[in-house]
């Protein structure tokens, strides 16, 4: 069952859990004075620096800085969120969790979740048996031979074969007792005509199965075997499979990533199992879609470097600088490679050897000075497209986090183009200051559902993420609400208990709560740990909630939580109660529904009710709609 899981447990589980004998499962570790010390899981080293307290039940790494209790290690060595670590361990140390339960409307999500999960892994099951064994399954172990994969490999990435038939998975799944609408929401079966049944949506195809961080099946993509088209096939967005969230291969490839501290981010199924094969196995693909800010987070947890290797032509540069502003947004460093005109990592690798290949990683440049040599060349030596260029690389400077990166640019920026430093660091500021003002006029409006995103480039398909940060301010309320959160584990309780976060309207304070409670024991927060999850929005309303004085609630920390609650709960039934009344009670009507405009009447009139209320009559467990 999955749940809420109380503190007590959380701390049961803690207790019953010996950090030096979860950590020595990974690491080898050596007795050093008071602690035990060995090598760094978390990055690449020779002498160790990695030393676990068995006394306070910690480990740290002096090296990258790494550190915190057994669950923080599960969760970085694992890439777990809380919750699964705090579950796995649990099942070590034989704590029964007893989660708390449940309402039906996330019961019954979760169930089907789980049934979606089932199908895809029963699917990638059978597709692999066809794969391994079936006789017609020989067209594509051929293929996989002739581009150079055996059984090991095949194994280790369960791929598979979809026969040329149009029923053979859904005879299968029909045999296993799946409902055919749950196959069908997951893109492997197509519903027939009119008088005609279901058939299989992957036909002929060799299977890539798709993997989340737990492992779990949450797509497939199937390559034709010859030059027909389309040449791939990718399962639909499902309740479990967002491709803008999810890295082909990351699964198999975090220890190395880890370990190497790079990811090589590439676009295909083959590059990614081409490069690993040769000996780089901290690569992952994108799923046939772009870079997003959410693939920049999960990789942010493993990697310090990312490292880009789109084609060369204009549209893959094009992606490659699109990229590199996400990768920027998110702090993270980037660098790109380039390869030959015409060739991917895959025929790269046949071509010129793993050798060539590492020469060229080991050259691989920031893609900010890459931008620079783009743009200045392309302005040439004119006065005015030379300025434009400088203007458009300064656009691009102004985004890194770090202002000793921005200062080091400048000056290149300044020596390439010839204009003097001071003026190219002059209008760095009066840019820098432009963008704040377009932010702050941003904020003052209404705040937007959804984020304009960048623009998909030529060829290439729209990413699918989920909203980006609305940068409008977060209301005093949640955030005085956020503080108390952070500070207390009974308002915590009672927040979970009133069904709170479908009251909290800021979408990164959403995320932000939601975290606090997942992270939080009884003996409070690790806001450290949270840090590195938040984009720069989060992080501020972080700051700001933090940087209030902690005891100005002290005395009456739940009275003031408890009326936070109450405020959210009336502004959210004043928001329902103006939509009734502005829209849909006058759409009823204009559409001559007379039944449906009176029940919202009286849906408005209890509505107003409530609104007046004192604080204590409300229906404390009511939940007013889903986030
Ligand atoms: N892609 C896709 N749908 C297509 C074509 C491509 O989703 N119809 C995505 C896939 O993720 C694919 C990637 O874009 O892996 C790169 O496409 P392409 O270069 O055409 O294929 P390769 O991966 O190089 O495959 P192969 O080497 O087998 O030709
Ligand atoms: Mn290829």
């Amino acid at each position: 069952m999955s749940g809420q899981i109380s503190d007590d447990k959380i701390e049961q589980v803690r207790d019953r859990t010996d950090i030096v004998e979860l950590v020595s499962q990974y690491v080898n570790l050596k007795v050093s004075g008071r602690n035990r010390l060995g090598l760094c899981p978390f990055h690449a080293e020779k002498t160790p620096s990695f030393s676990v307290n068995a006394e306070r039940q910690f480990y740290h790494c002096f090296g990258c800085g790494a550190g915190g209790d057994v669950f923080s290690f599960l969760m970085q060595s694992e890439g777990l969120s809380f919750p699964d670590a705090v579950r796995r361990l649990a099942d070590r140390a034989g704590v029964d969790l007893e989660e708390r339960l449940l309402s039906v409307a996330e019961s019954a999500q979760i169930e089907r979740r789980e049934r979606l999960f089932r199908i895809n892994s029963l699917a990638a099951d059978y597709f692999h048996e066809n794969l391994m064994e079936h006789p017609q399954g020989e067209v594509a172990r051929a293929y996989m031979k002739k581009r150079g994969y055996g059984q090991k490999a095949a194994g280790e990435y369960r791929i598979g074969y979809a026969l040329d038939d149009w029923e053979g998975l859904k005879n299968h799944l029909l045999r296993q007792q799946v409902s055919a609408e749950d196959a069908r929401s997951l893109g492997l079966l197509c519903a027939g005509k009119l008088g005609r049944g279901d058939y299989d949506m992957f036909r002929a195809r060799l299977m890539f199965p798709i993997f989340d961080l737990s492992g779990r099946v949450v797509a497939f993509a199937g390559r034709v075997l010859d030059d027909s088209k389309p040449k791939y096939i990718n399962s639909p967005e499902s309740p479990i499979y967002h491709k803008g969230e999810v890295l082909f291969g990351l699964y198999q490839a975090r220890q190395a990533i880890r370990v190497s501290g790079d990811v090589l981010i590439v676009e295909g199924y083959f590059d990614q199992m081409a490069l690993s094969r040769a000996g780089f196995a901290q690569a992952v693909a994108t799923c046939g879609t772009a870079l997003t800010a959410d693939h920049v987070r999960q990789l942010k947890r493993y990697a310090q470097r990312v490292v880009l290797m789109f084609d060369q032509d204009s549209a893959g540069k094009q992606a490659t600088f699109r990229a590199m502003t996400t990768l920027q947004q998110a702090g993270a460093a980037a660098a790109a490679i380039s390869l030959p005109a015409g060739d991917d990592p895959d025929s790269f690798l046949h071509r010129h050897g793993a050798d060539a290949f590492r020469t060229r990683l080991e050259a691989a440049r920031p893609v900010m000075e890459i931008y620079m040599d783009e743009a200045l060349k392309q302005a040439g030596s004119a006065v005015e497209p030379k300025v434009r260029a400088v203007e458009q690389v300064l656009e691009k400077i102004a985004f890194l986090p770090s202002e000793l990166e921005q200062d080091l640019y400048i000056k290149e920026l300044s020596q390439r183009s010839g204009i003097e430093a001071a003026l190219v660091q002059k209008k760095l500021a009066a840019i820098r200051q432009n963008q704040q003002r377009s932010r702050a006029s941003s904020q003052r409006q209404e705040p937007p559902q959804q984020a304009p995103r960048p623009s998909a480039g030529p060829g290439e398909k729209r990413a699918i993420t989920r909203p980006q940060s609305s940068r409008a301010a977060i209301n005093r309320t949640e955030l005085t609400l956020l503080r108390l959160l952070l500070q207390n584990s009974q308002v915590r309780k009672e927040f979970v208990e009133r069904g709170g976060m479908n009251l909290i309207q800021h979408p990164d304070a959403a995320v932000l709560i939601r975290l606090v409670l997942e992270r939080s024991t009884a003996s409070g927060c690790e806001i450290e740990s949270l840090l590195p999850e938040l984009n720069d929005v989060q992080r501020e309303i972080l700051v700001q909630a933090r940087s209030c004085d902690p005891d100005e609630f002290a005395e009456n920390l739940e009275q003031v939580s408890a009326d936070c609650l109450r405020s959210l709960e009336k502004q959210a039934l004043k928001k329902r109660a103006d939509q009734l009344l502005q829209e849909m009670i006058p759409a009823a009507e204009t559409r001559g529904d007379t039944g449906e405009a009176d029940r919202f009447r009286a849906e408005l009139s209890q509505l107003q009710l409530q609104i007046k209320m004192p604080p204590g009559h409300e229906n404390h467990k009511k939940k007013r709609g889903n986030i």
